[in-house]
């Protein structure tokens, strides 16, 4: 994209939005940041009481910004996380560039999105973005007009993913009441633990939002009006991060971990090593799910999931338990309810397989969002709208999880999951801003999507059918490593051979470029030539 200097529009001032808008400033282009809220923090904002990081502290830091030492616990709660981002923005002065109550209502490319001349490669500097901002107070609205724009609007919050119902069983034939997760984090924690007192509680879902919001109903109200969970799919949600005392980034970020892991578009001698270290792979994951049997009586419960820990993690699913919730299910206060569908009746719900329903009052849909649909919404274009869904049966399309081939001048942060989520959006940042200063030029659109293509396959193989979650916490490293050799870094960020292959990758070994980055650099486009 050449040196210019270029007027960015970010959208969200979240975690993402926020690195985006200091990474953008520090290459000196003119950063403006829309956020509807009027604070910055994004999800973190409004959290249910008991929410705690649930990723350790250090892999979840500004590279450039420790936790501050007055917070010792290594999973700080939601307050802490709170403050500590809104340091972040204070710090690097980034809240003068934000516009808060600022919805952004459509954003239109203004070139010619209906040819070839749309793909990033022959898209001139008259390309602009048109951004069409709702003041969410006066409700008046203004557009702006912007070289290049960062969606950074998140993907677990706004856009509830609503289970579909049969004609006549859905939520409104039913005489209780029915909320998603959503709803009741936006209650301040009182209203939401007397909303749910002394009322028949279904929660569904068995994921972070469940096993808390299930705890909270269990506290409330105790075994007198027992909480029901139910769920489709056991997982292997963590007790901890000690697997028999090994911390879980030993097994699973570093970079012989991933040796085991078969990668997108590998070699033949990479290919060959991971099927060769396949027992390893097996060995490990069976070593995490024999600790979480030993902690956890899931085999007691009939909770012993059918899919390894290796599925888990490469799926981002490893949700930790509230402390004690176990001993809730032993007293009877929490109820665990397998159902593989589910519907509604006047009186309560139907399980599939059940002729009598569950009476309950109330509702509870933990049951994720629709991060993809929140993206696809924003776009004016229906051109653009379709290429950002991409197909169903396909991840979203992005490279290196951040832009699109086909959609030019545009970056999305924060959409691809990881085992800790503001590291890879502050990796993502770098990438961009030097794609940004013309470091490096994207590949062909074809190349592009040929990449993409192959993360697709190997979503598919790992993650199985939560591809579409984009997850790239088990082969962070190695994308890691994409990324800096696209940036002329030296992807070894180590000091020492067994420090490389088997001490845990962080954010803090990005922290700082090296002596040998510029060197790499040359030697990479050299070899590439
Ligand atoms: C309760 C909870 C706890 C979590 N805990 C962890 C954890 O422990 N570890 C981990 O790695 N990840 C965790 N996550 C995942 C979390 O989503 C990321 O860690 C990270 O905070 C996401 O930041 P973000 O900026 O990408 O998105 P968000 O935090 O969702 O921020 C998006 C921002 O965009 C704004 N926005 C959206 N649409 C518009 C629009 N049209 N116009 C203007 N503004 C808009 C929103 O108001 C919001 O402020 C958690 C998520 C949740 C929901
Ligand atoms: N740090 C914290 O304390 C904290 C707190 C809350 C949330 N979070 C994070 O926020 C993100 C979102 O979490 P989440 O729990 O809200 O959503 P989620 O991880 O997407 O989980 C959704 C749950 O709903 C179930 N579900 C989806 N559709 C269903 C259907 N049609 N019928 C029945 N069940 C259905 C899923 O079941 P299947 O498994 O069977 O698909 C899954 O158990 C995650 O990254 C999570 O880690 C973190």
């Amino acid at each position: 994209m050449g040196e210019k200097k270029r007027k960015v529009g970010i959208i969200g001032a979240g975690v993402s939005g926020l690195l985006a808008c200091k990474y953008v400033l520090s290459k000196g282009h003119d950063a403006i940041v829309f956020e509807s809220q009027c604070s910055v923090g994004g999800v973190w904002t409004k959290t249910i009481r008991t929410t705690k990081l649930q990723t350790v502290k250090s892999f979840y830091q500004f590279s450039d910004f420790p936790w501050p030492s007055s917070v010792t616990d290594d999973f700080p709660d939601a307050h802490q996380v709170l403050d500590y981002i809104q340091s972040y923005a204070h710090h690097f002065s980034l809240i003068q560039h934000i516009k808060f109550n600022s919805k952004v209502r459509s954003i239109d490319y203004e070139g010619s999105p209906d040819d070839e001349s749309s793909s990033w490669t022959v898209c001139s500097d008259e390309c602009k973005w048109k951004i069409v901002v709702e003041d969410v107070a006066t409700l008046s609205v203004e557009a702006y007009q912007v070289d290049f724009v960062i969606l950074c609007v998140g993907r677990f919050s706004d856009v509830p993913n609503i289970p579909e119902f049969p004609p006549n069983r859905g939520p409104d034939v039913f005489h209780g009441k029915v909320i998603h997760s959503m709803d009741y984090v936006a209650m301040d924690n009182e209203k939401a633990s007397s909303f749910v007192r002394g009322k028949k509680v279904i929660v569904v879902g068995f994921q972070k939002s469940a096993l808390d919001i299930a705890m909270e109903c269990s506290t409330a109200n105790g075994i007198e009006n027992p909480c029901t969970m139910m769920y489709r799919n056991p997982h292997w949600n963590l007790p901890d991060y000690l697997p028999w005392g090994v911390p879980l980034a030993f097994l699973y970020l570093n970079r012989f971990a991933e040796l085991c892991v078969h990668k997108p578009g590998e070699g033949h001698f990479l290919s060959l090593l991971a099927t060769a270290l396949s027992p390893v792979r097996w060995a490990v994951s069976k070593f995490v799910e024999s600790d979480i049997k030993h902690k956890h009586p899931l085999e007691k419960f009939g909770m012993v999931p059918e899919h390894s820990f290796l599925q888990e993690i490469n799926s981002c699913l490893t949700s930790t338990v509230p402390r004690g919730f176990y001993d809730e299910v032993k007293k009877g206060s929490i109820i665990l309810k397998k159902s593989s569908s589910f519907s509604f009746c006047e009186d309560g719900v139907l399980i599939a397989g059940e002729e009598r329903p569950l009476e309950t009052d109330l509702v509870i849909l933990a049951t994720g969002f629709k991060g993809d649909q929140k993206l696809k919404d924003i776009f004016a274009s229906r051109k653009f709208q379709e290429y950002i869904m991409g197909s169903p049966d396909r991840v979203v399309p992005l490279y290196r999880q951040c832009v699109h081939p086909r959609i030019p001048r545009l970056a999305v942060i924060g959409f691809s999951e990881s085992l800790t989520n503001l590291y890879t959006s502050e990796m993502i940042c770098r990438w961009l801003v030097e794609l940004l200063d013309g470091t490096f030029k994207l590949p062909s659109v074809r190349v592009m999507e040929e990449d993409i293509s192959r993360w697709d396959q190997f979503m598919k193989r790992y993650a199985h059918e939560s591809y579409r979650r984009s997850c790239i916490g088990a082969l962070h490293i190695w994308y890691n490593d994409q990324l800096c050799k696209d940036m002329g870094w030296n992807p070894r960020r180590k000091n020492g051979l067994l420090s490389e292959w088997f001490e845990p990758y962080g954010p803090m070994d990005y922290a700082h470029r090296r002596r040998s980055d510029r060197g790499w650099h040359f030697k990479w486009h050299e070899r590439k030539d």
